[in-house]
C-alpha cells in the first residue's frame, strides 16, 4: 500500500524523523484555518499518490491564511496524472539552503535492501539516475546488520553530502531505517531532504510503501487505507481473501497458481488481437484448493465487473484434481444462480481430467463451454467477449 505524503510524515514523526508541523484539509476553509494555526508563510500541497506534484502546479507557497485558502481552492479538484486531488496538506514553509535525496527500498533484483543517497536532490531522481548516475550513491544494506550510525555516515559520504551536515543527517538516516524496519515498509523515500539555514535536516516530502504481507502484524496500518479510493472489486476480493488484481480488459480470468494465471493473461491478450483487441479484465489466482466456495467467490467478483463480457476458467488439476474443480464450478453456478449471466469458457487439464470433463458435460450448463486446450479456450473466450460487445 502506498501512503499519502501526510501519512508518511506522520510515520516519520512517530519515529523521530524531523518534519514540519502541518495538517490536511479537504476544503479551502479548512486550509485557511490550518494556515492560521501555523502562522506565517505556509505551503499548500496536493495529496495524491503520484509523483511530480510540484511540476503539475500542486505545490504552492501561500503568505498567510487568505492566500492559503485561495491556493487550496485552486489545487483541490485538480487532476494530476489521472489522480483527483481530494485533500491538501497545509504545512509550515521552510527556508531551504540545500535539497538532498535519500531512500531505503527493497532491491528485488539483488535480493537485499538498498540505500540511495544524493546531495543533488529535489529534482526527479529517475532523471539524475540516468543522466549522472555517479551522483547517486547506491549502497546495499544487509537485513541482518541493518543501518547504524557508521553505516549511515558511509552512505551519506558516498552520496557526497557536505561535511557540515553529516552528523545530523546520519541521525535522520538511522531513524529513517528504524521507520523502514518497524513499519514493514518496502520503500521510504525523502525528496527533498533539506538543510535549512540553521543547518537543521528536515524531511520536506515523504513517500512510503508498506508491505501488505505484513498487515497481520501491523494493526495500525488498517487505518491508513483510503477506503474511498479503493477499487470496489479489489476491496470485495480482499474481503474474500482472493488474490485479485483488476485490469482494464473484457475477459475475466480465473486460474489456479500464479504462474498459470500469468500465462493465461498472455494467451488471452494474444488471442484478443484477432477479436477486436479484447484483453484480460483481471488477474485472479484461486490457489491450489479450488473448492466450490472459493470458485463461487471468484466468479462472484468477476461476474460483477461491468467490463467483463466472458470468463475464462483455466485450471490445471494437481493436488486438487479436475473432478473436484469441475464440481466446484457446477456448485458455484448453483450458488450464484441468476447472477451468473456471462459465458464461461472452461479449460481443465491434469489429474483426473476425464472425470472433470464428464461432470461438466453432465451438468450441461447453458453458459459453460468446455474447450480442451489453453490456446483454443483463450481464443473462444476472446471471441465471446468480442461478440458480447
Ligand atoms: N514545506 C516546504 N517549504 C518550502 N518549500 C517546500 C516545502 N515543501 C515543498 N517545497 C518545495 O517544493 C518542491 C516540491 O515539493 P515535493 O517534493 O513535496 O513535491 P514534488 O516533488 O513535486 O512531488 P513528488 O514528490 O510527488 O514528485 C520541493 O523540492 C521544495 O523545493
Ligand atoms: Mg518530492
Amino acid at each position: 500500500m502506498d501512503l499519502y505524503e501526510y501519512q508518511a510524515k506522520d510515520l516519520f514523526a512517530a519515529h523521530g524523523v524531523p518534519v514540519l508541523p502541518g495538517a490536511v484539509a479537504e476544503t479551502p476553509e479548512q486550509a485557511r484555518a490550518e494556515a492560521e494555526k501555523i502562522g506565517g508563510t505556509v505551503v499548500v500541497k496536493a495529496q495524491v499518490k503520484t509523483g511530480g506534484r510540484g511540476k503539475a502546479g500542486g505545490v504552492k507557497l501561500a503568505e498567510g491564511p487568505d492566500e492559503a485558502r485561495a491556493k487550496a481552492e485552486a489545487i483541490l479538484g485538480m487532476d494530476i496524472k489521472g489522480h483527483t486531488v481530494h485533500r491538501v496538506l497545509v504545512t509550515e514553509a521552510s527556508d531551504i539552503a540545500e535539497e538532498y535525496y535519500f531512500s531505503f527500498l527493497l532491491d528485488r533484483a539483488n535480493r537485499t535492501f538498498l540505500a540511495m543517497a544524493s546531495a543533488e536532490g529535489g529534482v526527479e531522481i529517475e532523471q539524475l539516475a540516468t543522466e549522472r548516475p555517479e551522483a547517486l550513491a547506491r549502497v546495499p544494506i544487509s537485513p541482518l546488520a541493518g543501518v547504524d550510525r557508521d553505516k549511515a555516515l558511509e552512505i551519506l559520504r558516498q552520496g557526497n553530502f557536505p561535511a557540515e551536515v553529516l552528523d545530523e543527517a546520519a541521525d535522520v538516516v538511522v531513524k529513517l531505517w528504524e521507520t523502514f524496519v518497524a513499519e514493514d515498509a518496502s520503500l521510504v523515500e525523502v525528496n527533498p531532504l533539506v538543510r535549512d539555514p540553521r543547518n537543521r535536516i528536515i524531511a520536506l516530502d515523504g513517500k512510503v510503501t508498506l508491505d501488505d504481507n505484513a498487515a497481520f502484524r501491523q494493526e495500525a496500518h488498517a487505518a491508513l487505507v483510503d477506503k474511498a479510493a479503493e477499487d470496489p472489486l479489489e476491496a470485495k476480493a480482499k474481503a474474500k481473501d482472493l488474490n485479485y488484481v483488476k485490469l482494464d480488459g473484457q475477459v475475466g480470468i480465473i486460474g489456479n497458481g500464479a504462474g498459470l494465471v500469468m500465462s493465461t493473461l498472455d494467451v488471452v491478450a494474444y488471442a484478443g488481437e484477432k477479436h477486436g483487441g479484447v484483453r484480460p479484465a483481471n488477474f485472479l489466482d484461486i490457489g491450489g484448493g479450488a473448492s466450490a466456495e472459493v470458485m463461487a467467490a471468484g466468479l462472484d467478483v468477476i461476474l460483477h465487473d461491468p467490463a467483463v463480457r466472458s470468463v475464462f476458467v483455466n485450471v490445471f488439476g494437481g493436488i486438487t484434481a479436475c473432478d473436484a474443480v469441475a464440481t466446484g464450478i457446477v456448485e458455484a453456478l448453483k450458488i450464484l444462480g441468476d447472477e451468473a449471466s456471462k459465458p464461461l469458457v472452461v479449460r481443465l487439464d491434469g489429474n483426473n481430467v476425464e472425470e472433470g470433463r464428464r461432470i461438466l458435460a453432465e451438468a450441461n450448463h447453458p453458459l459453460v463451454t468446455v474447450v480442451d486446450t489453453m490456446d483454443n479456450a483463450a481464443d473462444k473466450a476472446a471471441e465471446l467477449a468480442a461478440a458480447g460487445a
